[in-house]
């Protein structure tokens, strides 16, 4: 069949190059997203006087009739067809007659797919928005109820100074946080509509693109034509924003794998969240944690994909860009369908608070705080440092741990030591007088927990 853009040429591709110049079976997803541009298109056009009212009223119905028809599932979207637009625009035709050719009046399909991402990503951030702040409320109710969980804390993977388990997923609330706010930046630089860009350069009909844009929620009108059609720099900006959410995720996953492991088992996973081995009984997987881990590749694969496919297009649309929904679309799945089993993983973790504390009990996390110890009653902290060294490494030789040396082993190294240094290097010490803002001593804790309520308190329209 000769194609609706037939001009210049016949418009009859070969079979091949037909399916490859094909996106419907991409784009067809944004079919709400193109509708709903499309009328407001119209009503436009029927208000600038370039179309009639009876002929906007035909074909604003038209198109009600189209997307009640999809969504009911009475319509197909033709998988033969070229795009989505492509796809509207003859059915519509097809049911509205000759009135249906007026709607792509001083419209391309240039400004109308830069037009329906931008409506498409807008609606997905906001689910991403709500999933962010769901694994952010399963993050906070573990850290309320492990407070007091005391855990080792570690830098290089090796064991340094007691933290609470409280503290350990708060970080990653801090860092949830900033995602959010990472998203909320990218809705409001990409909330400029691109519609009556038109091709490239803009048109010779008297349209009213603020009209368009006020309709359509948007804060503004893309100021130039060639930028409007041509940038796709705010779905850069979301895959940014999706491979930080995505990052932040994978680095909580590889310590959910590590914790539910046998060497630490600081956690147990709720069964739901977990698989076996089709050939060891014993097993129990973090399956879900690995696979988020593993999927984050993907969606760095996506940013780059994205980036390497605009970096070398000359303004204005090329169909290079046509590639562009593949890439944000995957991404915008992935993180959604990685957010979406991480807070119910959260919130069904059990944490083993006994196995945590065996493990702060080695390690000698207390030698900061035993230094620090000296300190206070006068020694500089570098000779601290320097004498504390030397007792953990004697510890090491005899297999002892700072807490149990005794006094007179201690006062074998200084004369500073006294009775009271048993309670100084406790490890609930350790954790009770970390006293300074953001410590994982419990004022500061609580501080943490707060703070994270009230934002989201402040978000709960979304959530
Ligand atoms: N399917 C196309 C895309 O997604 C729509 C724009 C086509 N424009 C054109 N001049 N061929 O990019």
């Amino acid at each position: 069949m000769a194609k609706m853009w037939a001009g210049r040429t016949a418009g009859a591709l070969s079979k091949e190059a037909d399916d490859f110049n094909s996106s419907i079976q991409v784009d067809g997803r944004m079919y709400r997203q193109d509708i709903t541009g499309s009328m407001e298109h119209a009503t436009m056009l029927a208000a600038c006087g370039i179309i009639s009212k009876d002929e906007s009223v035909a074909i604003i119905d038209g198109l009600q009739t189209i997307l009640d028809d999809i969504e009911r599932g009475k319509l197909a979207i033709d998988p033969e067809a070229e795009d989505i637009h492509m796809f509207v625009e003859a059915e519509l035709t097809s049911r509205i007659g000759e009135v249906g050719k007026k709607l792509h009046t001083s419209r391309s399909r240039n400004d109308q797919v830069a037009l329906d991402i931008r409506l498409y990503l807008r609606d997905e951030i906001k689910e991403i928005k709500k999933l962010v702040l769901d694994l952010i409320s399963a993050i906070c109710e573990q850290a309320e109820s492990t407070q007091d969980a005391i855990m080792p804390g570690y830098t290089h993977l090796q064991r340094a100074q007691p933290i609470t388990m409280a503290q350990h997923l708060l970080a990653y609330a801090m860092m949830l946080r900033r995602d959010f706010g990472r998203l909320e930046d990218v809705t409001k630089r990409m909330n400029y509509s691109p519609l009556g860009s038109c091709a490239l350069a803009g048109t010779t009909y008297p349209i009213d693109r603020y009209a368009v844009a006020r309709q359509l929620g948007f804060d503004g009108i893309a100021e130039n034509s060639l930028d409007g059609v041509s940038d796709r720099d705010f779905c850069v900006e979301l895959l940014s924003a999706i491979s930080l959410i995505m990052m932040h995720l994978s680095r909580f996953s590889e310590e959910i794998i590590l914790w539910s492991s046998w060497e630490f088992r600081f956690v147990e996973l709720d069964d739901a969240y977990t698989t076996g081995s089709s050939i060891m009984p014993q097993k129990k997987n973090s399956d879900m944690a690995e696979l988020v881990r593993g999927k984050t590749g993907r969606v760095y694969g996506d940013l780059m994909a994205l980036l390497t496919m605009l970096k070398g297009l000359p303004l204005a649309y090329n169909k290079d860009m046509q590639e562009d929904k593949e890439s944000v679309f995957d991404a915008v799945d992935t993180v959604k369908a990685c957010l979406g089993i991480f807070a119910p993983m959260i919130r069904t973790m059990r944490p083993i608070r006994e196995n945590m504390y065996a493990a702060a009990q080695k390690g000698f996390l207390n030698a900061t705080d035993l230094a620090d110890y000296l300190t206070k009653k006068g020694m500089p902290f570098r000779t601290a440092y320097k004498l504390v060294g030397a007792l953990v490494t004697k510890c090491i030789a005899s297999g002892k741990t700072l807490e149990t040396l005794t006094l007179d082993e201690f006062k074998a190294e200084s004369e500073l030591f006294e009775a009271d240094v048993y309670e100084a290097i406790s490890l609930e010490t350790c954790i009770a007088k970390r006293i300074s803002a953001g410590s994982t001593g419990p004022q500061s804790i609580k501080e943490q927990i707060c703070s994270v309520q009230e934002f989201l308190k402040n978000e709960k329209d979304f959530y």
